[in-house]
């Protein structure tokens, strides 16, 4: 079995819906309660044993990378102040392997993805976006794995949401209600109605060497750009086996300003520094 050990996260998008926040800092790079929403999901990936990051970013997004690498008089002065705990906070991921590609045009997840094709060969790897965070044990990352170790064919992280809320997102079509369950069909962003389940794409993938054929083949589709979900949807027309994992865990859309919100209100409460007699003491001001 090929173990997966690599991570892509398409981080070149403009953030357009955390505007204005998003015009000069990478929605990526916004702190959820003290901790940058990526440097979250990369810890998440760390912990599943994952060693190696690849990120797709662009032009404006050049200071993902610039977080990620050293900073080493930084790092010398927090030493020399012996601040060691801030000190191990930069440098937590020293043992990861950083690579970055840029997307020069932002055409899609998908169009994305296919940029770091020549650095994941015939490797499953996973696919992370950087806006959605869940929280549970095992974490999100570790599900995807353990359904991928289950199935050895490509996952799709998923999750029920309010019928209302479906056509912002692609939906999977599955015939049962376990956790792990195959898909016979993929639609992105579905007209309520057309919805073949209420099972949700949560931006969290584990992508088999097939999908490279499937994305050559995509070419484009919903609002004009290449997806993943595109891809997807080849590979099960040619009978090639998907599988959508339910993930379990606290989940916030982060890449709105509202799940933004919660989600900090969770991450200072989950810090243990901000108390709930706190929260209600502010909202009864
Ligand atoms: C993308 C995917 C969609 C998925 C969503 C999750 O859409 O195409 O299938 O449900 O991410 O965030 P986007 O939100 O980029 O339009």
């Amino acid at each position: 079995m090929k173990k997966i050990t690599k991570a892509l996260f398409p981080v070149a998008g403009m953030g357009t819906r955390m505007l204005p926040a998003t015009k000069a800092i990478p929605k990526e790079l916004l702190p959820i309660y003290n901790t940058p929403i990526i440097d979250v999901l990369i810890e998440e990936c760390m912990e599943a044993g994952i060693d190696e990051i690849i990120l797709v970013t662009s032009r404006e997004k050049y200071l993902i990378e610039n977080y990620f690498d050293s900073f080493h008089e930084l790092e010398k002065k927090l030493a020399k102040k012996r601040d060691f705990e801030r000190l191990a906070r930069i440098q937590k991921f020293k043992k990861i392997k950083f690579s970055s590609v840029r997307q020069g045009e932002q055409l899609g997840d998908g169009h994305a993805i296919m940029q770091a094709k020549h650095l994941l060969g015939d490797e499953p790897f996973l696919v992370i976006f950087g806006d959605d965070l869940t929280f549970g044990t095992p974490s999100s990352v570790a599900q995807l794995l353990q359904a991928y170790e289950k199935t050895q064919h490509s996952i799709i992280g998923v999750r029920q949401v309010p019928r209302e809320t479906l056509s912002s997102y692609g939906v999977v079509a599955i015939s049962g209600n376990s956790d792990l369950e195959a898909i016979s069909g993929v639609v992105e962003k579905p007209k309520i109605e057309d919805a073949p389940s209420d099972k949700a794409v949560i931006g969290k993938y584990v992508c088999t060497s097939e999908i490279w054929t499937a994305l050559e083949n995509a070419g484009t589709s919903h609002g004009g750009e290449m997806r993943l979900i595109d891809g997807f949807e080849i590979m099960l027309e040619k009978n090639q086996q998907i599988s959508a994992q339910t993930i379990s865990g606290e989940r916030f859309d982060a890449g709105s300003t509202k799940g933004y919100f919660l989600a900090n209100v969770f991450m200072a409460m989950k810090s243990g520094e901000v108390s709930k007699d706190e929260i209600l003491e502010v909202i009864k001001k």
